[in-house]
């Protein structure tokens, strides 16, 4: 079992400290959306629809410092709370669709409520945001299920398959996206090896992905990033599925630093390259991948590895810490409506209307 990422008890949100793991299961207390918003920038927690998860939580903590006031007030505080959510990392569009969900609920109150709110009127409110944060997670987590099974059936028997980074339950409320597909896979007898790539710099790979697959007893095995394109030449690799952090309206797909590269190493081995993201990781507002904003990461997560300096002082890093891969080389994206393939700009509105 994987320990549980979020806890949320009225008041504070425990968050699993995800830079300790695999060695330590250990969790931190957030009090309100700063809080939140830390815990996402230092990748305590992380994963796209994780911290779109926390900033749901962190919206509802924020909410209950409001003291009984004006509609005026609760839209201020809400925008300025979903601004700095929203300010935490820029790649995860996870992240921004639960911000704004919060937002309009709490724009919808205040235009619901004029005047002065009462004891009993905040009450409500932060009945209701705690509610909408629950149901963010509890979509979630039935995403997972659903990409889990129409994953599985997209795999062929006895098959040997690849991940990039953590797309795993510890990305997510549920048991995942790329890892929940090969998860649920196996339950079904279908995954003969699984190989995880370490995934520099931050190493999801090796500390997250690789340790979940072994606690769900996968056959598998851990990779450097550079063994991939031999290991897919030469050990019968027939499906890659890794996650995604946002997708553009024409299937361009933002996800960790490396996945470009792999698939373009399954397209000159005709490997089929998949996608598996719940659909509030489709951005309509971005027409194709040069819209999606790659964050760029500090030099020393590149330069020190576990607080040992593997470069140069003072050498000059590149860290973008995300790529993007054209829609054009993604076989299929998987989401809890179904099965895209071909990816295409008619395909992807047709799943979003199912
Ligand atoms: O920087 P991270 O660890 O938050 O990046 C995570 C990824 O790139 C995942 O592949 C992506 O968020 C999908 S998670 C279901």
């Amino acid at each position: 079992m994987i320990p549980p990422r979020l806890i949320f008890s009225s008041g504070s949100l425990k968050v699993l400290d995800q830079r300790l793991l695999p060695d330590r299961v250990k969790f931190i207390t957030v009090r309100d959306a700063a809080g939140a918003a830390k815990a996402t920038r230092d990748m305590a927690l992380r994963g796209a629809p994780l911290i779109g998860c926390a900033a749901a939580f962190g919206f509802a903590l924020e909410l209950r410092r409001l003291k009984p006031g004006s509609a005026a007030e609760l839209i201020k505080t809400a925008s300025r709370t979903a601004d700095l959510l929203k300010a935490a990392r820029p790649t995860a569009v996870a992240l921004f669709y639960a911000a704004d969900r919060m937002l309009n609920l709490a724009v919808n109150f205040a235009a619901r409520h004029h005047g002065r709110f009462s004891p009993a009127t905040l009450k409500k409110l932060l009945a209701l945001a705690e509610k909408e944060a629950r149901l963010i997670t509890a979509e979630d987590e039935a995403a997972c299920d659903a990409m889990g099974r129409y994953g599985a059936a997209l795999l062929p028997r006895n098959c040997v398959i690849m991940t990039h980074c953590n797309a795993g339950a510890l990305a997510t409320m549920g048991i995942g996206t790329a890892v929940g597909v090969i998860t649920a896979a196996h339950k079904r007898g279908k995954i003969k090896h699984a190989y995880s790539c370490e995934t520099r710099p931050y190493l999801q790979g090796a500390r997250l992905t690789i340790w979940e697959l072994m606690r769900e007893g996968v056959p598998s095995e851990l990779l450097t990033d550079n063994m991939a394109a031999h290991i897919i030449k030469t050990c019968g690799v027939n499906a890659i599925v890794v996650g995604a952090d946002r997708i553009a309206a024409n299937g361009d797909t933002a996800n960790k630093i490396g996945t470009y590269g792999l698939a373009v190493i399954a397209r000159h081995h005709k490997v089929p390259f998949y996608v598996a993201a719940p659909t509030p990781t489709i951005d309509l507002k971005a027409g194709d991948g040069d819209a999606i904003v790659i964050e760029e990461r500090s030099c020393e997560e590149v330069t020190f590895v576990k607080g040992n300096r593997i470069a140069p002082k003072n050498v000059r890093v590149r860290h973008p810490a995300f790529d993007v891969t054209p829609a054009g080389l993604i076989t299929a994206l998987i989401t809890e409506k179904g099965v895209i393939s071909p990816v295409t700009r008619a395909n992807i509105r047709k799943n979003l209307e199912k």
